[in-house]
């Protein structure tokens, strides 16, 4: 097949479609991206036109799956925002130690599973005879990034910025340059299929302490982006706290959550209105 480019009718029809069911939006400079990943799913279907991959999508209910699992973008590595792991192990996990026997943290939009190892290495470190008393729950969109995830085999890129000493500890080397995480980190995170976009009323999130969400909705629309800051407030404890990346920010809802600034990190804490 030729190179594809989508027309900007097809374009907007396609990115429509994404964000209704995802959230996800696509704007007009990401013409180029989708084409490319459109492509992809044209040749792994060895269909002949984009015409028929249309009409493939809206005739196979798992097709919008295989989409999804072509345009998110999954970059991630361990020890990504170091220092926001760090604080939330002291004045938050901490303290709550003290208060309930049970801490649930749910990282949301987890691709292949380096940001909630990260947490359960932190936990390993810190509390290591009181694991039992955390739950680490993980989830995304992306199925083929969960089943990575499962694995816990990563590439040198990912384990980077690991530690020298947490590296020897914890990953074992493996043919091929790749490091294959322990089972016992491995087993202390639980992974689920989740669309963010749809997060029932009754879901894995509900009842949260901590709900870590970063580099997720920065690919969201603003009226998205509400709808699950919403559901991850509903979901979270009186007072539980909502983690988002360095560089983003919730300004424009903040009447559902405080925000409490750390050295270098900003959490947000749920407001309870009576
Ligand atoms: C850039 S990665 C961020 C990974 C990790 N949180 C980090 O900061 O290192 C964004 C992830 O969000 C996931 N994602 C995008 N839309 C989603 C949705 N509607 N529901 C769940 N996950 C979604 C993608 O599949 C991708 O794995």
């Amino acid at each position: 097949m030729e190179k594809l480019e989508l027309s900007y009718q097809e374009f907007t029809h396609l990115r429509d479609l994404i964000y209704r069911k995802s959230g996800m939006f696509f704007p007009d400079y990401k013409q180029e991206y989708l084409s490319l990943k459109v492509e992809n799913r044209i040749a792994a279907l060895h269909l002949a036109s984009l015409h028929e991959y249309l009409s493939h999508l809206e005739n196979h209910y798992g097709e919008l799956q295989n989409l999804f699992n072509e345009v998110t973008v999954n970059e991630t590595y361990f020890y990504r925002e170091e220092t926001s792991a760090e604080i939330l192990l002291s004045h938050i996990l901490y303290p709550l130690l003290e208060a309930k026997p049970i801490i649930k943290i749910v990282c949301a939009g987890c691709s292949t599973g380096e940001e909630p190892y990260t947490l359960a290495l932190f936990l390993k470190e810190r509390f290591p005879l009181l694991l039992q008393r955390f739950k680490i729950l993980a989830c995304d969109l992306n199925t083929a990034v969960l089943e990575k995830a499962r694995l816990g085999r990563y590439r040198a890129y990912s384990v980077r910025n690991v530690p020298e000493r947490i590296r020897e500890r914890y990953f074992t080397a493996q043919e091929g340059g790749e490091y294959l995480l322990s089972q016992e980190i491995r087993s202390m995170v639980e992974f689920f299929h989740m669309n963010l976009l749809d997060i029932p009323f009754f879901s894995p999130f509900t009842g949260s302490d901590v709900i870590v969400c970063r580099n997720v909705l920065i690919y969201f629309d603003m009226e998205s982006r509400k709808k699950v800051i919403k559901d991850f407030h509903d979901a979270l404890t009186p007072e539980g706290h909502l983690i988002l990346g360095k560089t983003e920010s919730i300004f424009s809802i903040n009447e559902l959550f405080t925000l409490v600034h750390y050295p270098q990190t900003i959490f947000y804490r749920k407001e309870v209105h009576p």
